[in-house]
C-alpha cells in the first residue's frame, strides 16, 4: 500500500485533469465502452483493472485520440478532446506507452530518448544532428535514462537490449515529451520482478514530486496495489467500481466479476 498517496488523495475543489462524461465506443453490436463517466485529479495515479475485453484499451484508444468515441464527452485541462487526431491531443500533454515496443531498433538508448526530447521541443530541422550537438537535450536524455537505472546500456543499438530494458527505454521517451497526462498500458508485462520494480519506483518518484498524472492499465494485483491513488474496475465496458484500494479490494462485485473465481485473492 502506498501510505503517502493517503495524503496526497484528497482533493477538495481541485479541478480534475480529465473529465469524462458518458463515453462509448460500439463496434457493430459490441459496446467495448459503455457510458463510462469519471474525474482523474492532477497527480493522482488512477489504476485501471478488468478482465480481458472489458475495454481498457479501447478506453486508452478513446483518450489517446486514436479512436473516436461513438458519444459522450472527453475534457483534458479544460479542453474539449472529444475526437481530435491524435497529434493534437499528445501535444497538448497526453503520451501514451503501447503493449508493443515502439522505438528505433538502429538507434542507440540514448538516441532514442534525444530523438524524443528533442521532438517536444519542436525542432523539425536536422534533429538527430542537432540533438547530438544539443548539450541539454543530451542532458535532459542521461537525466531519463538514469531515473530508469539504463545509464549503462546509453550507448548500445536499442535493438540489442532485452525487453525488460527496451520496455523502459520506452517509458523514458514518452516522458522526454514532458507529458502531464501518461497512459500506461499494461508498463510491466513481459518484465523481470527487477524490472517491475524500477518501473514501479519511477511512477512513484514522478507521482510525488513531478508535474505527472498517470493511468495504468496492469494485470499484476501487486504493481496495482503498490502505486495506485484509486482504482477503476472495468467490467464489459462499464464502470463497475471506482474507489481506494481498500474500497476495491472489498468490494464484493470486484471478486465476482472480475476474478470470477471465488479462490483466488485480489491482493497479496
Ligand atoms: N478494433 C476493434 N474492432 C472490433 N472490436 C473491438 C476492437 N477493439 C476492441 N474490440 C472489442 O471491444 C471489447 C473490449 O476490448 P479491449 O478494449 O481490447 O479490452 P481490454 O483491453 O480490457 O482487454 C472486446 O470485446 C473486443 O473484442
Ligand atoms: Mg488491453
Amino acid at each position: 500500500m502506498n501510505t503517502a498517496s493517503a495524503v496526497r488523495a484528497p482533493r477538495g475543489g481541485q479541478s480534475p485533469i480529465l473529465s469524462i462524461k458518458g463515453l462509448s465506443k460500439r463496434f457493430g453490436g459490441v459496446a467495448a465502452v459503455d457510458d463510462v463517466s469519471l474525474d482523474v485529479f492532477p497527480r493522482e495515479t488512477l489504476a485501471i483493472i478488468g478482465p480481458n475485453g472489458a475495454g481498457k484499451t479501447t478506453f486508452y484508444n478513446l483518450l489517446s485520440g486514436r479512436m473516436k468515441p461513438t458519444s459522450g464527452t472527453i475534457m483534458f485541462d479544460e479542453r474539449d478532446i472529444t475526437g481530435m487526431p491524435a497529434h493534437r491531443i499528445s501535444r497538448l500533454g497526453v503520451s501514451r506507452s503501447f503493449q508493443i515496443n515502439n522505438i528505433f531498433n538502429e538507434m542507440t538508448v540514448l538516441e532514442n530518448v534525444e530523438v524524443a526530447v528533442t521532438a517536444y521541443r519542436g525542432d523539425s530541422r536536422r534533429w538527430l544532428n542537432l540533438a547530438s550537438r544539443n548539450r541539454r537535450v543530451r542532458d535532459e536524455a542521461f537525466e531519463l535514462l538514469a531515473r530508469l537505472s539504463l545509464s549503462g546500456l546509453a550507448d548500445r543499438r536499442a535493438g540489442v537490449i532485452s525487453y525488460g530494458d527496451k520496455r523502459l527505454v520506452e517509458i523514458a521517451v514518452v516522458l522526454a515529451t514532458r507529458p502531464h497526462l501518461v497512459l500506461l498500458d499494461e508498463p510491466t508485462a513481459g518484465m523481470t520482478p527487477d524490472e517491475t520494480q524500477r518501473v514501479m519506483a519511477l511512477v512513484r518518484s514522478l507521482a510525488a514530486d513531478g508535474d505527472y498524472t498517470f493511468l495504468v492499465t496492469e494485470h499484476d494485483m501487486q504493481v496495482v496495489f503498490g502505486l495506485a491513488d484509486r482504482i477503476l474496475v472495468m467490467h464489459r465496458g462499464r464502470r463497475l467500481v471506482l474507489g481506494s484500494p481498500q474500497e476495491v479490494r472489498a468490494h464484493p462485485d470486484v471478486r465476482k466479476a472480475y476474478l470470477g473465481d471465488e479462490d483466488e485473492e485480489i491482493a497479496p
